[in-house]
């Protein structure tokens, strides 16, 4: 049997430097900065502000970090996977631009959606690429201008999200690094309780739709709440198992970032004190795609070779899903 495993060697990241507190919120929407704290563990989010930015600025930010760190000719990316359910436009893909933008000269890129498990989806994809056999280094992006989809004037959901990216360099290797397994689920029946009305094909835009606020995030935060609590526990607690992991041999939980509650409920099925897990959440929010990598690029210098992660997502579709890997280099 090939030895042959796709392994994380850089991370990169990005986030607007506009930072919108709990506190600017609560001048926006009836909340407050201990409401918002104590139900979701949000503190500030960052906002991408400026005339046509869109998500490939933040993609594209944390591409050419990932580049620099990992020392790659930007020619030699065989392959860009965007995650992304903000894209710059409907087409061309948000990858395509982030290749042009970085000299990608040599790639052929394409954009993935599934929303809060996005990257999952797109590193189990980048992974299936290189264990082929066929590519070397592909290029993972997770980004999302979620403040161009949000109602801020809709407390239930403005109060949760926020804009960012994060990148990782996927190679090949022959090393004992890298990623070991992946549940990818779905279930669109969920639907109903999460998504974005009207701008696609069913309902395009019009004056009505646009008038009615049916372009924004549109969200049933209980019911998605009590889905996500027990699906992404349930993955994480499964990919364990199969893979014969303990709590003892867990170094980091790498979760998105939806709710810390969430999150919380996850680490504890899966054993694991606060120490052991990524929190980016207070003050990044809900950055949708970006939320795992961009875990990753927060904790990279305390992350060692062979250290066992576990990933794992919820989100609109439903999505769900959790990695396994093994840490590929030292942090410095
Ligand atoms: O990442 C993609 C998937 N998304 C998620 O995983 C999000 C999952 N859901 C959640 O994180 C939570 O459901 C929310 C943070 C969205 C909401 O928290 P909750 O504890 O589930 O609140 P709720 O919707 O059950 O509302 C409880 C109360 C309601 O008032 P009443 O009816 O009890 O009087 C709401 O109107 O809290 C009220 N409320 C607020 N109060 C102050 C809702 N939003 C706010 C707010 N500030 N921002």
């Amino acid at each position: 049997m090939s030895t042959r495993k796709a392994v994380i060697t850089g991370v990169g990241g990005y986030v607007p430097k506009d930072v919108l507190s709990n506190h600017d919120i609560e001048k926006m929407v009836d909340t407050s900065d201990e409401w918002i704290v104590t139900r979701t563990g949000i503190k500030e989010r960052r906002i991408l502000r400026g005339k046509d930015q869109g998500t490939s600025v933040m993609g594209t930010e944390a591409a050419k970090e990932v580049l620099r760190k990992t020392d790659t000719d930007p020619a030699e990316v065989e392959l860009i996977i965007c995650a992304t359910t903000t894209p710059d436009m409907i087409f061309p893909a948000t990858a395509n631009l982030i290749a042009d933008k970085i000299g990608a000269i040599n790639s052929f890129g394409y954009d993935l959606q599934a929303a809060c498990s996005g990257f999952l989806y797109a590193l189990t994809t980048a992974t299936q690429f290189i264990e082929a056999g066929k590519y070397q280094k592909v290029l993972v992006v997770g980004a999302d201008k979620m403040s161009s989809i949000i109602n801020y004037e809709d407390r239930a959901t403005c109060i949760i999200f926020g804009d960012g990216a994060g990148a990782v360099m996927l190679e090949a290797t022959e090393e004992p690094y890298g990623v070991i397994d992946s549940i990818l689920r779905s279930d669109g029946s969920g639907a109903q309780h999460l998504h974005l009305k009207a701008g696609g094909s069913r309902r395009p835009a019009t004056i009505e739709t646009v008038m009615a606020k049916e372009h924004f995030v549109y969200q049933e935060g209980g019911a998605v709440f009590k889905y996500a609590v027990k699906h992404m526990a349930n993955v994480a607690a499964t990919i364990m198992e199969r893979n014969q992991l303990s709590s003892e041999n867990v170094a980091w939980l790498v979760p998105h970032q939806a709710n810390k509650r969430i999150i919380d409920a996850t680490a504890n099925r899966m054993g694991l004190d606060q120490e052991r897990v990524m929190y980016t959440i207070h003050k990044y929010g809900n950055t949708t795609s970006a939320t795992i990598p961009l875990n990753l690029w927060e904790y990279e210098s305390q992350l060692k070779q062979g250290d066992n992660l576990v990933l794992a997502a919820f989100g609109g579709g439903f999505t769900w899903g959790a990695t396994y890997l093994k840490w590929g280099y030292n942090g410095s």
